[in-house]
């Protein structure tokens, strides 16, 4: 692997722990303004300090995150759909490799709908990133995304989903959290980090969330909605943070988290 492609990796998964933790913040891309990112660089600004790296769009980046603070980037470049439209699926390359050298990212991002009417779209989409940002040693996520269906994050679509991302040459791969997600894990020769999905019941049912991930051979976690729409956002990214990088357990987190709300 060549220099620039390992140090932006360095950049992404902490080398002293094997691990990351990514503060999602794309969701605007085709939601528009979804509750908490309604000012999104406001929301975000306190829990900075605690991501890894950002996932984000480039208009996003440019207007809401000052460049002289912000975390390492990971560029979301797909999109071209709406949660108006016929078919969320239908996502292609938006942002070029000059725009993401530009913004000196650490990584590129790109969603794949596998089973979808536009699946060959988007695997073909993915390829052509992956030609282009390996020219510069930029490393590419793939998003295995569902679309609407969030039915189907199950062990066998996912772990289809994940392999072929990988083949297609993805460093990274994004997916949801599943029953039996070693399996996943198992099927993919790149390392995993999970989304969070929508906000769940409670914090603790997050907390658990990363630290079954995790446990089951996840490298991290890119999750937004469950720590940014939290009414305790800082505590929980501190709370996830801890296990992550410290191998916390579900119950010390939630301690953390109890001694931190407000
Ligand atoms: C959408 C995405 C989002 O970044 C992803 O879903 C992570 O955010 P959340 O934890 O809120 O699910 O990639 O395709």
């Amino acid at each position: 692997m060549d220099w620039g492609m390992k140090n932006r990796l360095s950049k992404l998964v902490r080398p002293q722990t094997g691990r990351s933790i990514w503060l999602a913040m794309d969701h605007g891309y085709f939601l528009g303004p979804v509750q908490r990112l309604e000012k999104p660089g406001v929301t975000v600004k306190p829990l900075l300090p605690y991501a890894d790296a950002i996932m984000l769009t480039r208009g996003v980046l440019r207007n809401c995150i000052d460049p002289d603070t912000s975390p390492p980037v990971i560029l979301r470049v797909s999109g071209g759909n709406s949660i108006q439209g016929d078919d969320l699926s239908n996502e292609t390359l938006l942002a070029g490799i000059n725009d993401a050298l530009r913004l000196n990212v650490a990584a590129v991002a790109f969603s794949i709908y596998i089973g979808a009417k536009y699946e060959h779209q988007t695997l073909v989409g993915l390829s052509n990133l992956i030609n282009q940002a390996q020219e510069y040693g930029i490393p590419v996520l793939a998003v295995t995304a569902v679309g609407k269906e969030l039915a189907k994050r199950d062990v066998k679509f996912l772990s289809l989903s994940c392999r072929i991302a990988a083949e297609l040459g993805a460093q990274i791969i994004k997916t949801y959290y599943c029953e039996d997600f070693q399996k996943v894990v198992e099927s993919s020769p790149v390392p995993l980090v999970i989304a969070g999905g929508p906000k769940l019941k409670t914090e603790t049912d997050a907390l658990q969330l990363a630290y079954d991930a995790l446990k089951s051979g996840a490298i991290g976690v890119d999750m937004g909605r469950n720590i940014w729409q939290s009414r305790n956002s800082l505590a929980m990214i501190k709370s996830i943070r801890h296990i992550v990088h410290e191998n916390a357990s579900v119950e010390d987190a939630k301690k953390l988290f109890e001694s931190l709300k407000k």
